[in-house]
């Protein structure tokens, strides 16, 4: 057993100062920024901590798809329950789902309220473009500028909150480049802050009774991925660490389509490119290399299936033919369509040598989006008294076994908006005295290609016991190093994110939503149960928890 499966924290140089505040927010995207500005309405001190120096660096603002919500008379609040019921194959919460539904419509309107611009039909207020994405039964998704609506959520929340801190006398601050290292637990195992680093490698103890999870995902532990390269997994290890229990992390959604980039070629540009499902949506189709439809005759929607029948069918087409990548071809849109509906998407193939006004698109499945995480209700709350997780770092049972499309951002937004407001309604609690807790190894940097392969190869779109097997003991055998830095801490959670996956994908032996086996193709009834992982001062616990809103946290606070 490697120290990755206890609790503890990093070893780090004494902090070299030591503030206090009331909440610390981690994380710029949809869901951090949301609670950041109720905190600012409500005058509560607050930090809102990211380690980019961009602080529009997120996953929001990556986003292509849109934001699924109820606006139309011909639809319904049932409808889009049922839908993601459907997506998330028996382990959604329906409370938290209907919560998820009711609430989407609402936090929408205030993002208008402030400033977001979607598509629109018509001139009446809510005569919005309403499309169609794979798994929804009716249209409810919107965009902005065509495929840039995630940029759009992310400018209007980042806007809406620098109006507040140019306000004299703020209650809310915005540090970029801070990056959190550890949560700070007292003697009680409460939270009472947060380690950080600043870019020059000082340390820093930042007190709260409150701290929040905005941290996003951990597509870095794969070769390919739609995520930025902040999605390194650092909550989700800081909250391991911290004796969080972790649920349904086995469900991680690959995306079919991800412009093809060979295993030790660098990203171009510093990042992936995903090449949206409204694209399939419009008619593109995925050809292999001899001209042929791969989706043909695989399912009945064919390239609009949904995207885990899609990945699976592509990682077999794959598989028989030795091919490392297939072809995505939308050249029948031609040029000005590519222009009006997906501008964003054309430019960056355009950047990288691709035009797919002329050309075929080589496209692989990439990492895109965790279901599982950190285990939370639909407040936020852990089982880590004061910790809270939101967005996709946390696992709510709105998502289930496998998210519906474009229903994330909303989650975030929801989720942000649910948080803010009752953290308005808390009293201010002092923070207690940080513990030191057993010291835990840095990963050295030099594995990190080793993560992702063993990822790839092992923990990918179709898992076995015995490539999982293989995954995990290399995974528990890689070395550690004694330099802190920012490759180490990097490693050091998408190795914590990789092992957490790998065990959770061994244990359930069946398939279902996102997680499939080649062991254990069928569905199995006795596995319509969430699974946790939680670490404890010796080693890690393994449970089954029945499904059903906030049982989960409640049943192992
Ligand atoms: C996409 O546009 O294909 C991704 C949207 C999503 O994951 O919801």
């Amino acid at each position: 057993m490697t120290p990755t499966h206890t609790t503890g924290q990093l070893d780090t140089p004494a902090p070299t100062w030591r503030r206090e505040t009331g909440v610390v927010i981690i994380g710029s995207g949809a869901a951090g920024l949301t609670a950041a500005v109720h905190l600012a309405d409500a005058d509560i001190p607050a930090v809102l901590l990211t380690r980019a120096t961009d602080p529009a660096e997120s996953a929001t603002d990556w986003a292509q798809g849109g934001l699924a919500a109820v606006w139309d008379s011909t639809d319904s609040t049932d409808s889009h329950i049922a839908d993601t019921l459907t997506a998330g194959a028996g382990l959604c919460d329906p409370a938290a789902v209907r919560t998820l539904v009711e609430s989407a419509p609402e936090v929408i309107r205030r993002l208008v309220d402030l400033g977001a611009d979607f598509d629109r039909a018509g001139e009446n207020q809510d005569d919005y473009d309403l499309h169609l994405e794979g798994g929804h039964s009716a249209r409810r998704i919107l965009h902005s500028r065509g495929d840039g609506s995630g940029r759009e959520v992310e400018r209007t929340l980042l806007h809406a909150l620098r109006r507040r801190l140019d306000q004299p006398g703020c209650s809310v601050r915005l540090r970029t480049g801070l990056r959190a290292v550890d949560i700070l637990t007292d003697r009680h195992g409460a939270v009472c802050g947060v380690r950080v680093r600043d870019g020059a490698g000082a340390i820093g103890d930042l007190l709260a009774g409150t701290v929040v999870l905005a941290t996003g995902g951990a597509g870095q532990a794969w070769t390919l991925t739609s995520n930025p390269a902040v999605a390194t997994g650092d909550g989700l290890a800081m909250a391991w660490r911290a004796g969080a229990a972790v649920r349904d992390i086995e469900f991680t959604q690959f995306h079919p389509t991800i412009l093809h980039r060979r295993a030790g070629q660098p990203r171009s540009g510093g990042r992936d490119v995903l090449i949206s499902e409204a694209v399939r949506g419009e008619g593109a189709v995925l050809l292999d290399h001899g001209g042929h439809r791969v989706m043909a005759g695989v399912h009945p929607l064919a390239d609009l299936a949904p995207r885990d029948v899609v990945s699976a069918a592509m990682h077999a087409h794959m598989a028989v033919t030795g091919e490392e990548c297939l072809l995505l071809d939308a050249r029948n849109f031609g040029p000005a369509a590519w222009a009006e509906k997906f501008p964003g998407i054309l430019r960056m193939l355009r950047e990288r040598g691709v035009d797919p006004v002329t050309e075929p698109v080589p496209v692989r499945p990439g990492a895109h989006y965790l279901c599982g995480g950190v285990a939370a209700d639909m407040m936020g709350r852990t089982t880590v008294p004061g910790l809270f997780a939101i967005g996709e770092v946390a696992a709510t049972g709105a998502q289930g076994a496998n998210r519906l499309a474009s229903n994330s951002v909303p989650e975030a937004l929801v989720m942000g908006d649910r948080l803010g407001r009752w953290l308005r309604g808390l009293p201010r609690e002092t923070p207690g005295q940080p513990v030191v807790r057993p010291s835990v190894p840095l990963t050295e940097p030099g594995s990190r290609a080793r993560i992702n392969e063993l990822m790839d190869t092992h923990v990918g779109v179709l898992r076995e016991a015995a490539r999982l097997d293989t995954a995990i003991a290399e995974l528990d055998a890689l070395p550690g190093t004694g330099v802190l830095d920012d490759a180490a801490l990097d490693t050091t959670a998408i190795h914590t994110t990789a092992l957490l996956v790998a065990h959770a994908a061994r244990e359930r032996t069946e398939s279902r939503g996102a997680h499939r086996r080649a062991d254990h193709p069928e569905t199995a009834p006795a596995w319509e149960v969430h699974l946790c992982l939680q670490a404890g001062p010796t080693g890690m616990r393994i449970s089954r928890e029945p499904v059903g809103r906030d049982s989960t946290v409640a049943a192992l606070i």
